[in-house]
């Protein structure tokens, strides 16, 4: 059997199964070309002008990496012209992108996180593109912000990039996860796992050491408790991995299980958290449960969260489902 390429799939998902339309299937194409694009642009590292600093903050108030304004420039170029979408809204840009008044308009909204793991791109590891797919409600006239606040179960693709030793791009249309690999020789994505599955069970958590004293008791408790081993409560020694860019954690999870926790801490309390709602939450939280596992703030189910604010941050706990139960119990002790 020949290689299914990523069009190829795409196709066979609209024409067999109708489980994509025409202009979901384009969108998806648009998106893994302008994956394409960033993975060559990070690919030239030092021998082309694009690490460090960009000089610019955006609206997180986060310094911007060159690589930043690039992939979040690459991913609206390529979308803006195709006439598949109403807007697009980035977590470099602080409004919406509307969709320039000489081409057509869509029914999808598209919401990433351009560059996902900013901080190690100077330093040669893994770094990611994030994205989600809304439809824009029926009969709105002139779309702003207020048409991107959907809870994560309105989501109808999900997906995210890892550009690492190799580049990944893994998929969901709401009926399992695909991951397809960049055939760099021929330069499309061939499928490489038709279903991705999180192992119930696991010894391994993810999370930033260094923010323990800030964190709630729930948490200290969960991790204290992982930390004691094999004489600890829990029986066994567990392993930690924390690579700092969640693509490449949700996708070591993704392979082999694994928990990975960004909880509310003190610091953060205002802000709500660390990580997006819109662009990194919901499509990780929707992938991960399309894979057996679960996503949760510790309070609630992330994908039921109604949204406040584009730029809205939770607090994320996701992965191999006995322990997301786990230390979500904890919470409610
Ligand atoms: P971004 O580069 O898009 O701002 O996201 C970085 C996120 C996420 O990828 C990662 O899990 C987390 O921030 C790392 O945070 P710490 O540096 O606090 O560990
Ligand atoms: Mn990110
Ligand atoms: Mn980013």
């Amino acid at each position: 059997m020949p290689p299914v390429t990523l069009a190829r799939f795409l196709i066979e998902a609209e024409r067999n199964n109708h489980v994509i339309s025409a202009d979901l299937r384009f969108l998806v194409e648009v998106v893994s070309r302008a994956c394409k694009a960033i993975s060559i642009a990070i690919g030239k590292g030092g021998l082309a002008d694009v690490l460090g600093s960009a000089g610019s903050d955006n609206v997180q108030g986060e310094a911007q990496k060159k690589l930043d304004v690039i992939s979040n420039d690459i991913l609206l170029e390529a979308n803006e012209w195709g006439g598949h979408l109403a807007a697009m809204a980035s977590e470099e840009m602080e409004a919406p992108h509307l969709i320039p008044h000489r081409y057509p308009k869509g029914e999808f909204l598209l919401v990433f996180d351009p560059l996902d793991g900013s901080s190690n791109i100077d330093v040669n590891i893994s770094v990611g593109t994030i994205f989600s797919v809304l439809r824009c409600p029926e009969g709105v006239e002139a779309v702003d912000e207020k048409v991107f606040l959907q809870p994560g179960t309105q989501q109808v693709c999900a997906g995210f990039a890892v550009y690492g030793p190799t580049t990944l791009l893994v998929l969901t249309f709401g009926d399992g996860v695909k991951c397809f690999t960049l055939d760099r020789e021929f330069g499309h994505f061939v499928l490489t796992q038709d279903n991705m599955r999180i192992p119930e069970e696991t010894k391994e958590f993810a999370i930033n050491m260094s923010n323990a004293r800030f964190w709630e008791p729930p948490v200290q408790r969960y991790v204290d408790e992982l930390l004691a081993g094999k004489t600890g409560p829990r029986g066994q020694d567990f392993n930690m991995r924390w690579v700092a860019s969640m693509v490449a954690d949700v996708f070591r999870i993704l392979t082999r299980g694994g928990i990975f926790m960004y909880p509310l801490d003190s610091k953060m309390k205002d802000q709500g958290g660390k990580l997006r709602l819109m662009y990194e939450a919901n499509p990780m939280a929707m992938i991960v449960e399309q894979a057996g596992g679960l996503a949760t703030t510790g309070r609630e189910r992330i994908l039921d969260i109604q949204p406040t604010k584009l730029h809205q941050r939770v607090p994320v706990i996701l992965g191999s489902k006995h322990e997301v139960e786990r230390v979500t119990a904890y919470h409610r002790d």
